[in-house]
């Protein structure tokens, strides 16, 4: 069989269910820390797996030009290299040269692209994105996309979805099927409610193992990311996993969960964590300000991780003032482990019917919070 999600419960809107891949199932809601490059930052896999965390995800831009794709594959895959032994989800690219690469050239075919690392001169197409995440390992490919910079015009945004579209048949030709394995088409659109609902159709024409959302959270603001969802969620098949793709603050995930997402991904947690910010049951903090330097306290008290457990919001001040790589190291842990922490218990909420309750609780604790 290749990989499916199966839908346990619901309530309201919001699904717990079970991801089933070639490398073990997921519960969902999950959330996937983000291992861009072959390793979650700062954390090792024993580390991330502690934190509950069971899928992650990698970045085929990133590792296509280091270390190359036919080297991870030489070197026996992906989940060999990290030593990550639970499924891993690829991004296809398409996202991460627009944001990252130099000079890029979009056409019908694909794009051309320079190389962050040296300027090099690479070309990524619908079939080669497949191919290198095949390479890779991954156990969820997802389609090569353009992710519509917003703000778009109507006509932008549609010429754009419908060339993401024309890319998703593609992949879905190029697709190689495996047991356990299975490949996401992304819909597009932008902010325009008509422009989704074709992307939906013409996703759900072709036929896919799973279903993202993307061209979000890419500055239109959280009350319009929730209005798309509002419009888009529910035109997709009921009994596929739904991802919402670079999603997003814990505020994000519960509005998400709400609305019927199963799966995310963002570097909030690692890249934040990196600097100083920690998520926590009462809001957002940042260890460097001066109010921490004398706090024997733990970050968060409810929290498990061991940066909680066994050290002073004092000590972790210290380390990041005197820039010691443990306070990152610390940090990124908490945001990890918080980022697993709320998908759980909102989980938990939905298996046993309360996930208004339980999410206004959540909510609450936020608003009594800390900065
Ligand atoms: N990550 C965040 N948003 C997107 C998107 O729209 N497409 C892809 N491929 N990745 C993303
Ligand atoms: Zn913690």
């Amino acid at each position: 069989m290749t990989l499916h999600w199966k839908r346990l419960a619901t309530d309201g809107a919001a699904r717990a269910g079970m991801l089933h891949t070639a490398h073990g199932e997921v519960p969902t809601p999950v959330f996937m820390p983000v291992g861009t490059a072959g390793t979650v930052k700062a954390m090792t896999a024993d580390a991330v797996r502690a934190t509950g965390a069971r899928m992650v995800l990698g970045n085929t831009y990133h590792l296509m030009l280091r270390p190359g794709a036919e080297r991870v594959a030489r070197l026996g895959g992906l989940h060999r290299m990290m030593d990550w032994h639970g499924p891993i989800l690829t991004d296809s690219g398409g996202f991460q040269v627009m944001s990252l690469s130099g000079l890029r050239k979009m056409d019908e075919q694909g794009v051309t692209f320079q190389s962050h690392v040296d300027g090099s001169k690479h070309r990524l197409t619908p079939e080669r994105s497949v191919e290198i995440q095949r390479l890779l390992g991954a156990d969820v490919t997802m389609c090569l996309d353009e992710c519509t910079p917003f703000p778009a015009t109507g006509k932008q945004a549609a010429d754009s979805m419908r060339l993401s579209m024309r890319w998703a048949a593609r992949c879905r030709d190029a697709f190689v099927e495996r047991e356990g394995h299975g490949l996401f088409g992304i819909v597009q659109g932008s902010t325009y409610a008509d422009l989704r609902a074709e992307s939906v159709e013409a996703l759900t024409r072709i036929g896919f193992e799973g279903y993202a959302v993307g061209g979000l959270a890419v500055g239109e603001g959280q009350e319009m990311m929730f209005s798309v969802l509002d419009s888009t969620v529910p035109l997709l098949p009921a009994e596929s996993a739904r991802y919402l793709m670079g999603v997003g603050t814990p505020s994000d995930l519960v509005g998400a969960v709400r609305r019927g997402i199963d799966m995310f991904d963002c570097v909030m947690p690692t890249r934040s964590g990196r600097t100083g910010r920690a998520y926590t049951r009462r809001g957002v903090l940042n260890i460097r300000n001066a109010r921490h330097a004398e706090d024997d306290g733990p970050l968060d008290p409810d929290c498990s991780c061991p940066a909680c457990r066994r050290h002073s919001r004092a000590y972790l001040h210290h380390l990041f003032k005197a820039g010691e790589m443990l306070g990152p190291m610390l940090l990124t842990w908490h945001n990890i482990q918080y980022y697993q922490d709320l998908m759980a218990e909102l989980r938990q909420a939905i298996l046993e019917g309360r996930f208004e309750e339980t999410a206004a609780r959540i909510e609450a604790g936020w608003r009594a919070g800390e900065e």
